[in-house]
Formats: structure tokens, sequence, C-alpha cells
């Protein structure tokens, strides 16, 4: 298992360019289920995700292509079956997306059940619940969810949760459904109106993407198209508070401010002084030392869960006290044991943990155990005092591309060590 080894206590200084966005990849790579004519998608981001969905894809038949490092051409129309099975799903839990372009274009699909997962149970009844409220005959055996419809029927959905892949998965079986679907209570994330722009282009009829009532009306078939995926606004993130926990200045270009609001105000609360332009962010500390902020996790446009673990590591160097309340996931706080190996000061209450910031930590063996808490434990790392070796670093390359990269850009000492066993 490959591990790094991070030289800490330097500041970040640079700039970077931010990839195209791990969860808006994911669900157009699955659109293309939805016809018979080649889909291209460019500023793809490499990651052990996209390369999970590739696998998955093809052991379908379906055609995909790579013409360049960050662009796939993914064809479905050889394919010869909808079967997902365990050992991809289990990997990648987005694997649930074929589910509904399946069902709407062959009538049927075998997917198999996600499983757990670190951060919480993450069950899948609301895509389910949807699936069969516009007819789909859903059948849960051997660990498999078993779907087939003759033809979706559009009907009126609510999601008494709001969840980003179960409206991706209900819209995209929308596109094809006889009548018009409304989905009320919908995801709003910049990624959902991501796949929603790839979606008309390839002749879905959609209007509301972005807000909480989104509008299909179902048509007779779909046809290919292009589509550049938008930038990883968690990536762009992820690296800006980096910048910020090591006191320097971290400029992120080809993103886009405006997916960022309410962490861009978390930063500037922090202390953090802010440039934006159409497509950068810049974060200067100034080499202050961070002040402590507050997060509550909520869907868009609320605090995303998926950088609160991020800010937990920057509180854990700042100034004062913050508290950190995660109401998405019930179990996102596992980077917190790790961080105290560093010498954090948290308290864990339920579902909100208390962190009183140090003035420094200090280097220790710590280990990656879901996607954000790696980040978290990278930016801590940066920040520490003395080498900090991080095991298990699998879980950040499957959604953050060439870190060791972009971090030496900014002025990380970082190395990767390859483990065999
Ligand atoms: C997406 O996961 C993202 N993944 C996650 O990013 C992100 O953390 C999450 O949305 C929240 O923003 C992708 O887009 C591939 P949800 P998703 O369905 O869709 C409950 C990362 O780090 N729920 O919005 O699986 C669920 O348990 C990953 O890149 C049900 O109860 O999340 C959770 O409490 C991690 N029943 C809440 O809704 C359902 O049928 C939100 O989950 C579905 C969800």
């Amino acid at each position: 298992m490959d591990k790094f080894i991070i030289e800490g206590n330097r500041p970040l200084s640079g700039e970077i360019e931010a990839s195209g966005a791990k969860n808006a990849a994911l669900p157009i790579l699955c659109a293309a289920l939805l016809c018979d004519e080649p889909l291209r998608v460019t500023r793809v981001p490499r990651l052990w995700d996209i390369g999970t969905a590739k696998k998955l894809l093809a052991q379908m038949g379906v055609e995909v292509r790579q013409p360049a490092p960050d662009e796939l051409v993914v064809n479905a129309a050889p394919i010869t079956t909808g079967v997902a099975p365990y050992e991809l799903v289990r990997t990648m839990r987005a694997s649930i997306l074929v589910l509904g372009p399946l069902v709407a274009r062959r009538g049927e699909a075998h997917v198999s059940l996600p499983g757990g997962c670190a951060i919480g149970a993450r069950p899948v009844n609301l895509h389910l619940a949807g699936l069969a409220a516009m007819g789909a005959e859903i059948r849960l055996e051997g660990g498999f969810i078993h779907a087939r419809a003759a033809r979706l029927k559009g009907t009126r959905i609510v999601f008494d949760t709001v969840t980003v892949t179960g409206t991706e998965n209900l819209m995209m079986a929308a596109t094809l459904a006889e009548g018009e679907t409304i989905l009320e209570n919908a995801a709003r994330e910049p990624e959902v109106a991501d796949l929603a722009r790839c979606l008309k282009r390839m002749g879905a009829r959609i209007e509301g993407e972005g807000s909480p009532t989104i509008r299909v009306r179902g048509v007779k078939a779909l046809h290919g198209a292009e589509h550049e995926v938008l930038p990883d606004r968690i990536e762009t993130g992820t690296y800006l508070v980096a910048g910020a926990a090591t006191r320097g200045r971290v400029r992120v270009n080809r993103t886009d401010p405006s997916l960022l609001d309410a962490v861009l105000v978390k930063l500037q609360q922090a202390g953090a002084k802010l440039s934006l332009g159409a497509d950068f962010v810049e974060a200067d500390m100034q080499g202050r030392r961070p002040r402590a902020v507050n997060i509550h996790t909520l869907p868009y446009p609320g605090f995303p869960t998926d950088m609160q673990a991020q800010f937990m590591a920057l509180d854990c160097l700042a100034e004062g006290v913050g508290t950190i309340r995660e109401t998405i996931f019930e179990n996102r706080f596992m980077h917190a044991q790790e961080l105290l190996r560093l010498g954090a000061d948290i308290r864990i209450e339920g579902n909100t943990a208390v962190v009183t910031g140090r003035e420094r930590l200090t280097a220790a063996p710590i280990m990656a155990t879901d996607l954000r808490a790696s980040a978290s434990l990278v930016i801590a790392a940066l920040a520490a005092e003395g080498e900090t070796f991080i095991d298990r670093i699998y879980h950040m390359d499957r959604g953050y591309e060439d870190i060791e990269g972009k971090l030496a850009r900014l002025g990380a000492r970082i190395k990767r060590v390859s483990k065999l066993l």
C-alpha cells in the first residue's frame, strides 16, 4: 500500500490548475448508457474512480476509448449486459448511477447493492423508490438490485432527503420515460446541473436543474454529444484550505469561484485575503495564523460535507475554538482520531466536533480512512512540525488527480512510497 512522507511546517505558495470534477464526470459517463451513439467527455480527471467507471462500462460491452489523457469517448451501442458486479460496485458506490440509465434504455438492470461505507450507511432506498414510482419492478435478491420496466412513466417524485446521486439517477431515467417527471426537493449541487447540461446536449428536455424542482419531459431517444466537465470545486477548496492552514498563498486557476461561495466565506472568516477572477481564486494568509471557524454542513448551496474534514484540519491549527457540525453523514469524523495523533485537541459530541486550535501540530505516523479524511490528514501534515507518514493513501488517489505534482508545485515536500505488500 502506498504511503506519503510529508515534511511539514512549510507555507504553501504558488499556483495550480483545477481538474475536472470527479462527481460530475462519474454520472456523465453513465449517461452514455442512455443512447447508442458516442458521448465524448473532456476534462475527465485521471482518478482511480474514473478507472473503475471505465471498467464497469467496459464489462457491460460498452465501448470506452481514451483518445487523450483527459478525454473519454463512450459508446453504448455494443452493450451486451446490464449487470454491475459486486467486485466493482463495492469499490465505488457511484456505480449505482448505471441503474437509472440501464432501466430507462434497456428495460432492465442488475446492480449489486453498494454495501456499507466508512462514512455512513448510505442507503439507496430513495433511488429505488423513485424508479418504482416510475413503474419499474424492483426486486432485491442475492445482494443485487434487479430492476425491470417495459417503459418508465413520468410522475412526481418528492425526495424526503436531498440526495445527489438519487437526483442524478432519476433525472437520467426520466429523460426516456413516457410523459413528464417532476423531481421535488432535488439536489442543487453544481455537478447535478452539469449532468443536466450534458443530457440536454444529448437531446433531453430538462428544466430547473440547480433548483429544488427539476422538470424532465421524456423523449423517444437521445443522441451522442460532446461535453466538457466543470471544474472540481472540492479539489479547488481543498488546496485553498491547505494554503490557509500553512499560512501561505495559493491560487487555483481554471476553476469557477461561483461554485464555492460557502467555502470562500469560511476562508475569509479564517483570515484569508481572497482575490477572485472569472476562472481563478487566490487565498493569501499573508503569513498569519488562521482564525478558527464554525462549520455546519448542508446540501448545496450550504457548506459542502466534502469540505468538512479539510476545515477540521485548519481549525486544529487556528486561533480559538471552532465547532464542526456534520448533518449529511452519520460517521464522517474518522479523520479526528488521526488528527489527535498529531497533537490536535478535538472533542466529539454526537455529530458535532469541538476543535481547540493549537499553535503547532507535531508529526506522527497516521492512516487515511476515506477520501476526504485523507485530504484532511495531508493538510495537517503539511502544517505539522517534522516528517509525517500517511498510510493507505489510495483513498486520496480516488478523488485527487496528481496530488504530489500539484502540492510540489506549491512548494510542499511530499514523497510517495510504494510498498509492495
Ligand atoms: C454524493 O454522494 C457525492 N458522491 C459524495 O461525495 C457527497 O459527499 C454526497 O453526494 C453529499 O454531497 C458523488 O456524487 C459520486 P447523497 P451520494 O445521496 O449521492 C442519504 C466524495 O467525497 N440517502 O446526497 O451518495 C445518505 O445516507 C463523495 O466525493 C438516503 O437516506 O450522497 C446521506 O445521509 C463522498 N437514501 C444523505 O442522504 C438514499 O437513497 C445524502 O446522501 C440516498 C441518500
